[in-house]
């Protein structure tokens, strides 16, 4: 009994990092870093909060994209270890959203909830900023085995709602920025790149376009093998 202990320890310690989780862990943590080494070093804007509070919410929006970038890497190259990763970049994701609103709500408004209601009740892109917040909530509470286990085939239904959250996270970026994505107005470069970069995301997960897809991908390898193994032959 004990050394079945011992194994399943070292079979559980020893288990091989990947350099992608390394590259992950280290984006993860970068960004945070790069705002505190900017505050101590007095390299923010003339407006250090609201500069703290669009970084950490520009790196959440990237993050929840790049969660979402995993499924079609595996679904165009045939790579299993991406969908092994979208959990820690869906993570990222909601401790960036976290430190946004937290700056929002602690360091902007000093937790004034009275001043806070009425600023969020006034502005459209804070109701939608707030409704991405609540939508990213359960998916990050319920990210781990142990609930994907436990609710089961609902765990898959559930975590559908990022599709959602990034959609409404795109709009939040643009009208934040006062701009308008149809029209192209304002300062709306950024947001409309990554929901176009969303909208190629979630169109590669259309079942018959992703069947398509990696039919073609099983196809081309195949071409791929057989010839290199005619050249080695
Ligand atoms: C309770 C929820 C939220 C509130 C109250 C909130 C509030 C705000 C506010 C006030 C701004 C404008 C900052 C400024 O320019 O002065 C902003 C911008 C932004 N927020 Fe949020 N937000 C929330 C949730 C989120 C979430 C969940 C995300 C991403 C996953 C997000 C991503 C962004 C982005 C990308 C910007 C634009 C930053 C820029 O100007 O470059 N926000 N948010």
């Amino acid at each position: 009994m004990r050394g079945w202990i011992c194994v399943t320890i070292i079979r559980k310690t020893t288990r091989k990092i990947t350099w992608l989780q390394i590259v992950i862990h280290i984006l993860g943590w970068l960004p945070l870093a790069w705002i505190i080494f900017d505050y101590f070093s007095n390299r923010l804007s003339i407006n250090p909060i609201q500069d703290i509070e669009q970084r950490l919410g520009d790196i959440a929006a990237y993050f929840l994209i790049a969660s979402l970038v995993c499924t079609p890497i595996n679904t165009l190259t045939g790579w299993r270890e991406p969908i092994k990763r979208r959990r820690a970049l869906g993570l990222y994701c909601f401790m960036y959203a976290c430190l946004h609103v937290l700056t929002f709500i602690g360091v902007d408004y000093g937790f004034n909830w009275q001043l806070i209601g009425g600023i969020v009740l006034q502005k459209l892109y804070a109701i939608v900023g707030v409704a991405t917040f609540i939508l990213l909530l359960p998916l990050a509470v319920t990210s781990s085995r142990w609930w994907m286990k436990k609710l089961g085939r609902n765990w898959h239904n559930l975590h559908r709602l990022v599709y959602l959250a990034a959609v409404l996270d795109i709009l939040h970026f643009a009208w934040a920025k006062k701009g308008n994505l149809f029209s192209l107005s304002g300062d709306v470069l950024r947001p409309f790149i990554l929901g176009v970069f969303l909208l190629f995301l979630l169109v590669v997960r259309i079942p018959p376009l992703r069947r398509k897809a990696s039919e073609l991908r099983q196809r081309w390898t195949s071409r791929l093998r057989q010839r290199f193994s005619h050249r080695v032959g």
